[in-house]
């Protein structure tokens, strides 16, 4: 049942989907670690395959960047595709020192300024949540890995380029200090918000890429290798 956006057919992608942002690194994750890995959809580039891992089926699929992005490809694959699952596999950067470059944090939350979820369905809230059920799965996978995770709120922001700002705090400070946000992506809110008014599950993984607080930054390549122990506490879960 193809839609605009994906043209696999419905029985071709299975009820958990893991989604990185860029589908590149879904194409990684079919390469490296799933067995059989088909290629369903490839309209727009947004590469996405199914196969297994440990004999149980997955889709890796790329979201692409940002809410209305991630917002059409997690509804359709909720809605047209009875997907039950959705767990994003991200990047994001530090807003905190309790969030170091390479750790994984698992969300508890979505603070965003996006109007994503109130156009979408009238929900009026700038926070959206992931499954409990779904998180706690998550984390038994990445204890038994014996991968250790940070958790808590993070910020789904509308906008990577912000004008510089004078203002103290900061906007992302303001985020930290009031909101508990520990890390900045740009797509989870939606995708939660989608979840729950669907009734499925959705969870976010994210692994830090850069920092507002220390200038450390990682290359693209660096990114591929160490985002693995991210995936594999996604894998492990199924
Ligand atoms: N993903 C990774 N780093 C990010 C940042 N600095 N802002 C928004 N999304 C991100």
């Amino acid at each position: 049942m193809p839609t605009p956006h994906n043209n696999a057919q419905k029985g071709q992608i299975a009820k958990t989907v893991l989604m990185p942002g860029d589908p590149l690194r879904a194409k990684f994750i079919a390469d490296t670690f799933l067995q059989d890995a088909v290629l369903v959809n490839e309209v727009r580039g947004m590469l996405a395959y199914t196969g297994t891992y440990n004999g149980k089926p997955v889709t890796v699929m790329g979201s692409g960047m940002g809410m209305p992005s991630i917002g059409i490809y997690s509804y359709e694959l909720f809605k047209e595709y009875d997907v039950d699952r959705i767990i994003r596999i991200g990047s994001a950067g530090s807003y905190s020192s309790d969030a170091k470059i390479y750790d994984v944090v698992l969300a508890t939350s979505a603070v965003s300024e996006s109007t994503y979820a109130k156009v979408q369905s009238g929900y009026d809230k700038d926070e959206s949540y992931p499954s409990k059920a779904l998180n706690d799965s998550l984390r038994a996978a990445a204890k038994r890995l014996g991968i250790n995770m940070i958790e808590g709120a993070i910020h789904s922001s509308d906008v990577f380029y912000r004008q510089p700002s004078d203002e103290k705090p900061t906007y992302w400070e303001k985020l930290r200090d009031e909101r508990g946000c520990l890390a900045v992506e740009m797509e989870s809110f939606a995708l939660f918000a989608n979840a729950s008014v669907l009734g499925k599950e959705a969870a976010c993984l994210l692994t830090i890429s850069d920092s507002f607080i220390s200038p450390e930054i990682t290359t693209a390549e660096e990114r591929q290798t160490c985002f693995t122990n991210m995936m594999k506490i996604a894998l492990e879960n199924l």
